[in-house]
């Protein structure tokens, strides 16, 4: 199987027998087998973090001038950028985990702190993106261009926020967090990236954004009672730019997607007190939510864009039965009435 790799220059004298009969066949399998993750993994984190590094390790390798845009063309198409916003706790944190365990995968993580988790072999943490910020943006554009990312094929915005309210106790601050992290944030970050250039995002791009089936106006019912108008409304709203956006960027076949991750056992679920339903409400882990949602969002492409998914079905929604029918009878995975 042809494969591209790089090696560390201190691994360069070793190999180097390797690299010429590979270059001789005109292929461009380089360095050993036995290490390849390793040093696709090397060249993924020094190409987002030290990309003046690339050159000499692939000139390198390379005996004729062609041979140089064929890896650059191949190692594009072969390395997937993967953005994750909100990437350090719950369901962030398991899709870095879930899309890394893909060695030829590259993952940016974004952070709200300044000193985010260490970067690892296909990770590289974004810090100081807080989503609620109207910097948050620039911060991202920024990194982008200083680390040459020119494509992006998938997005996630799962960064989110929930504070609990009442009719007794509604609360004008923790709605204006809300609506600036659940809707505002991620509907103008999404508009930055489609905006920086035509390629950013493009006809082999996916954007997805993290929703909830409480943003589902169609799924309220009064065996849930009101309440929570902040989180919930704020979701609707986020569903309504998904919409927006997804006819916006159609014609540069730019798939975007609101979905609905499941309940799951985070720091959300319980800093609300919701930890009290976990085992009834069939709650998972993020790192179960992670592994379908990846699964879902290689299915998902341009015939789904603008539309509203929930890839672990209806069973943790406790509305579903008297509002869609028997959950059993329920396709998994679910597309979500608005
Ligand atoms: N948990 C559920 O049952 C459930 C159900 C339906 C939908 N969802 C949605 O799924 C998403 C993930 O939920 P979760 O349970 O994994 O949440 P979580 O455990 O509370 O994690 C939230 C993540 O978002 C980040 N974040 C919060 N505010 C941010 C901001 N202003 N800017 C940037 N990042 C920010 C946090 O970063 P820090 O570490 O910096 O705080 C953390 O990484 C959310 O959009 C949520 O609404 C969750």
């Amino acid at each position: 199987m042809e494969r591209l790799c790089a090696v560390h220059p201190n691994a360069v004298w070793h190999m180097r027998l390797s690299y010429i009969l590979a270059t001789n066949e005109g292929r461009f399998l380089i360095g050993h087998h036995k290490h390849a993750s390793r040093y696709e993994a090397w060249l993924r984190h020094h190409q987002t973090t030290t990309p003046q590094m690339l050159t000499p390790v692939l000139l390198s390798l390379s005996t004729e001038p062609q041979t140089l845009s064929t890896v650059a063309k191949k190692y594009l198409v072969d390395m997937p950028v993967v953005l994750i916003v909100g990437a350090t706790r719950g369901l962030g944190a398991s899709l870095v985990k879930s899309y890394a365990n893909q060695p030829t995968n590259q993952i940016l993580a974004t952070a709200r702190a300044s000193s985010p988790p260490k970067d690892a072999d296909n990770i590289a943490y974004i810090p100081n993106i807080d989503i609620s910020s109207p910097e948050a943006s620039k911060t991202l554009l920024d990194y982008l261009n200083a680390h040459s990312i020119r494509h992006i094929d998938i997005v996630i915005v799962t960064a989110g926020y929930f504070a609990t309210e009442s009719l007794k106790e509604p609360s004008f601050e923790a709605q204006e967090k809300m609506y600036k992290t659940c809707v505002i944030g991620p509907t103008i970050l999404v508009t930055a990236l489609a905006n920086h250039s035509p390629g950013l995002l493009n006809s082999s791009s996916k954007v997805i954004l993290v929703s909830s089936e409480s943003g589902s106006i169609t799924l309220r019912h009064e065996s849930e009672g009101g309440g929570n108008y902040g989180h919930h409304a704020s979701k609707t709203a986020l569903n309504m730019s998904v919409k927006l956006l997804s006819l916006d960027l159609k014609d540069r076949g730019v798939a975007v997607v609101a979905v609905h991750p499941g309940f799951m056992r985070t720091e959300m679920t319980k800093n609300v007190g919701f930890d009290k339903f976990w085992d009834d409400g069939g709650a998972v882990t993020p790192d179960v939510a992670a592994k379908s949602l990846a699964e879902w969002i290689g299915t998902f492409d341009i015939s789904k864009t603008g539309q509203y998914w929930a890839p672990r079905g209806a069973a943790d929604i406790g509305t579903a039965e008297p509002i869609l029918g028997p959950k059993e009878k329920l396709p998994v995975p679910l597309q979500l009435p608005w």
